[in-house]
């Protein structure tokens, strides 16, 4: 039995299915021991190059020296206090109000999920109002809110499709859910629930479906469209903050909203997530004397997030770590199409700066919908070949990979020989 077999039967004991969050239940399964800059390392010794990047936190490379050291630097001389605010905090919410546009003021907690959660609430107390718009295949955390159609099996498409059981049925129908890229769906839901719509919350890229860029003037449309009927824009910048630029997908996109939420890729792995926005809406939370809005939690602001996110920002400050994973981004997007061409493979590669997936059809999808068409039994064969051979991307249907700061040209390289070959062997079959 190998080391990492012997290691999830025994997780299987303690733990359900051996894991800690659902879809860590893949096939293979797999037990990583060791992190390094591009590559991990199984519990047998395997190397693999890292593309899953632990869904994206990781913009720099796993246990990157720069940061661990500031947090090191950081937790011999203090951690947590529960009282007041520390010169960590200040210095990282400094840096996050000067570079993301829609960030006057910002909160720290622990997750992406937490976030999402205070920003809905918050609109709903700035507007009072209940209901919230998401879109058809985003993702915004596990809470009931907006645990609903998520990756909806295809004819659920668009239903009632409740993510989980035991969540509260008011909360999954005081969720509406749209199709991406589609604003006269968005209008005409606003238009039908006028004035009951406290916000609508956005991932700028799907990037939980792979990746999907909105057409032109679509994120423009819904900015127009939340102030034309009162509701708060909220984007989801969880996955697209930080990797795609230092101050978000909104400054890529030239569109501000009124709050935006982020995590991953701001502390290249460590735990911190945080949610900004305008200071009229924000001093609504009762971190502020007067505030009606809660916000708490036991370790926001802890020492080893806000020093590992500063020193995240630091190097996205000082070093070319946006010029580095986007040119390669762009490498392998090319080099991939030019693969799929050679071989005469029908699909379609989509991507935005360090982050790309390729669909299976043969067409580039805008919606959800659309991935009906990329053929799923191929994506997940293609990726567990690419995983035999060392290439780890998550084996799942329509995920996305990233590179990082750590991979070199000769990773994106090895990666197509591999790639190329893989394909080769799948389509012979
Ligand atoms: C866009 C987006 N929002 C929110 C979340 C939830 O973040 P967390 O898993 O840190 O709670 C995720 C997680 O994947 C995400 O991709």
């Amino acid at each position: 039995m190998s080391k990492s077999l012997q290691i999830h039967e025994e997780s299987k004991k303690y733990t359900p299915g051996g894991v800690h969050t659902s879809i860590r239940n893949v096939d293979p399964f797999l037990v990583f021991t060791k992190g390094e800059g591009a590559y991990v390392y199984d519990a047998d010794g395997k190397k693999y190059i890292d593309y899953q990047a632990a869904f994206g936190p990781f913009i720099l490379g796993h246990n990157y020296p720069y940061v661990n050291n500031k947090v090191i630097e950081a937790i011999g001389r203090t951690d947590l206090y529960g009282v007041g605010c520390t010169d960590l905090e200040v210095e990282l919410a400094r840096k996050i109000c000067t570079h993301v546009p829609s960030s006057e003021q910002v909160l720290f907690c622990n997750s992406g999920s937490e976030a999402t959660y205070h920003a809905i609430r918050l609109s709903r107390a700035v507007t009072g109002r209940n209901k919230l718009i998401k879109f058809q295949g985003c993702y915004h955390g596990w809470h009931d809110y907006v645990a609903r159609n998520m990756l909806s099996d295809w004819d659920m498409i668009g239903k009632r499709d409740p993510g989980s059981a035991g969540m509260m049925e008011e909360a999954i129908d005081n969720t509406l859910v749209c199709t991406f890229n589609d604003l006269e769906d968005v209008e005409r839901t606003l238009r039908e629930n006028k004035e009951q719509v406290a916000a609508l919350i956005v991932e700028p890229i799907p990037h939980n479906i792979g990746c999907i860029l909105p057409e032109p003037g679509f994120l423009q449309g819904l900015r127009d469209l939340c102030t034309q009927y009162g509701a708060l824009l909220i984007f989801d910048e969880v996955i697209t903050g930080f990797r795609h630029h230092i101050g978000g997908f909104q400054k890529v996109a030239g569109v501000t909203p009124d709050l935006t939420t982020m995590g991953k890729a701001m502390a290249n792995g460590f735990p911190i997530a945080a949610v900004a926005g305008k200071r009229e809406y924000m001093k609504r939370f009762n971190t502020e004397k007067g505030g009606d809005v809660w916000f708490a939690g036991t370790y926001n602001g802890h020492a080893v997030g806000t020093a590992a996110s500063i020193a995240t920002l630091e190097m996205m400050e000082n070093e070319p770590v946006h010029e580095h994973i986007f040119r390669l981004g762009e490498k392998m997007r090319s080099g991939l199409r030019d693969i799929h061409d050679r071989l005469g493979v029908e699909a379609v590669v989509a991507g935005f700066g360090s982050v790309w997936t390729t669909y299976f059809m043969n067409f580039m999808p805008k919606n959800y919908t659309d991935l009906k068409q990329n053929n799923a039994e191929l994506y997940v064969a293609y990726r567990r070949k690419l995983i035999e051979k060392g290439i780890f991307k998550m084996p799942m249907n329509i995920k996305r990979n990233h590179v990082s700061y750590s991979h070199t040209d000769e990773d994106i390289d090895t990666t197509l020989t591999i790639t190329e070959a893989v394909l080769k062997e799948l389509l012979q079959k």
